[in-house]
């Protein structure tokens, strides 16, 4: 598979900075959106969500994450993350982290599934869920 359109493509990312906005990061002031694309086409969007206690701070790739199972999608297609510190515009690009990345391989076909990272200048990477998470250890490990 070759991943969304360059038009789904846009869409995702669009989604992603709109979520953005909603980011709820008033300790690191690292604001981060992301936009999920579900199997059937949806658009599922989360932002991190931060907390005094610190640990219990979530990603923006799990909020979507969790939105979407919850509500009962549990395959998907790609999404798109948008992350930088707080301002408009994206100064760098800001992959997965490594339990965000987990999540992923819980729901998604490494080699299928993809990643759009949202950089400067309206700029973006593509990336596989197997580039990011080599050799990892998922579900099949347990069936
Ligand atoms: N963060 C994300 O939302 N996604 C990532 O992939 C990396 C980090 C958030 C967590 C925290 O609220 C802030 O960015 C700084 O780590």
């Amino acid at each position: 598979m070759s991943g969304p359109d360059r038009n789904m493509t846009q869409r995702l990312i669009a989604a992603a900075f709109e979520a953005r906005k909603l980011s709820y990061s008033p300790y690191s002031h690292y604001q981060v959106g992301a936009a999920l694309l579900t199997a059937d086409g949806r658009i599922v969007t989360g932002c991190n969500i931060e907390n005094a206690a610190y640990t219990p701070t979530n990603c923006a790739e799990r909020t979507a994450f969790f939105k979407a199972v919850s509500e009962g999608h549990r395959r998907f297609q790609a999404i798109a993350v948008a992350g930088s510190p707080a301002g408009d515009t994206l100064t760098q690009y800001a992959c997965p982290c490594g339990v965000c990345r987990q999540v992923m391989a819980e729901f998604c076909d490494p080699d299928d599934f993809r990643i759009i990272v949202a950089g400067p200048e309206g700029a973006h990477r593509l990336m596989t869920l197997r580039e990011l998470l080599p050799e990892s250890f998922g579900p099949d490990n347990l069936s």
